[in-house]
């Protein structure tokens, strides 16, 4: 029997998933979960039927849940199963399967919030800008912030009531074409290099997230971002030990 750490990975034919799945396959056993058939070994399971979820997460030493409804814009009938129904399952199967870890991805639009005027996102204007800090007050600027912010939060009841390891990951933007110059000339230009998160980078995050011995952290993973940055890494850095090595700076 392999002597590495079981990882399981949910929406793990995902964008991220699927960075997960090349950077992590070394150095853990990774189990892999999907809500549909794919071409590689995995369990299928709607998350948000928790009969589906029942027994899927035994014998995993961590369990990295990324599944969710993505998209800012998600209705409530969207973030719902998804998001909220479906975190709660994870976590609360995790808990009675004896996971030692979660690590959850949760996202900047927990933040977001700061910076809509009129009721639009305003991220590309220079006088909205500022540093966020991980101990700023929430601001979520959609349902699909909010329902971050909830399993951010349920991860903190589990730990106090279980003892399971619960790390939040705040993900800026990482995307399939891994290039921080694609939207440049748009109106999304300084959104996407602020919030970049480059593949080898992403793959750190997650590593360091199995790797650390902490009850509870929060954490951003974005690259190195100095000139367009809104999120201060200095906490991230030592807590997690995560060191980006890309940034999208000129
Ligand atoms: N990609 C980014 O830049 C980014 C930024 C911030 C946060 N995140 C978070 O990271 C995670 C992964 O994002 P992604 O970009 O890979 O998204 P994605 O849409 O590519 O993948 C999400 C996966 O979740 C699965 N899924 C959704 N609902 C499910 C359910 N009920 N049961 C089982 N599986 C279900 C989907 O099938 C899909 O495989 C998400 O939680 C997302 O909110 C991503």
């Amino acid at each position: 029997m392999s002597d590495k750490l079981r990882v399981g990975i949910t929406g793990s034919d995902g964008n991220v998933g699927t960075t997960l799945r090349a950077g992590l396959s070394e150095d853990f056993d990774l189990r892999l979960y999907t809500l549909d058939t794919v071409d590689y070994e995995s369990t299928l399971a709607d998350l948000s039927d928790a009969s589906q979820v029942e027994g899927i997460f035994d014998g995993l030493d961590c369990l990295i849940h990324l599944a969710a409804y993505i998209h800012a814009t998600g209705t409530w009938e969207q973030i719902l199963p998804n998001n909220i129904i479906a975190t709660q399952n994870v976590l609360a199967e995790a808990v009675r399967a004896g996971v030692k870890k979660v690590v959850f991805a949760s996202t900047n639009h927990t933040q977001h919030g700061f910076f809509m005027v009129g009721g639009k996102p305003n991220i590309t204007d220079p006088e909205t800008e500022r540093l966020f800090k991980l101990n700023d007050v929430p601001h979520p600027d959609s349902i699909y912030g909010v329902s971050k912010l909830f399993g951010e939060n349920l991860g903190r009841y589990y730990v106090t009531t279980s003892g399971i390891q619960f790390v939040v990951l705040k993900i800026g933007w990482t995307r399939e074409d891994d290039d921080c110059t694609a939207l440049d000339g748009t109106v999304h230009e300084r959104h996407l290099r602020a919030l970049y998160l480059s593949k080898r980078d992403c793959v750190q995050a997650f590593r360091k997230a199995v790797e650390v011995d902490t009850d509870y952290l929060v954490a951003y993973a974005t690259s190195d971002n100095r000139q367009y940055g809104i999120f201060d890494l200095e906490e991230s850095i030592e807590k997690l030990g995560f060191h980006p090595e890309d940034s999208s700076d000129r």
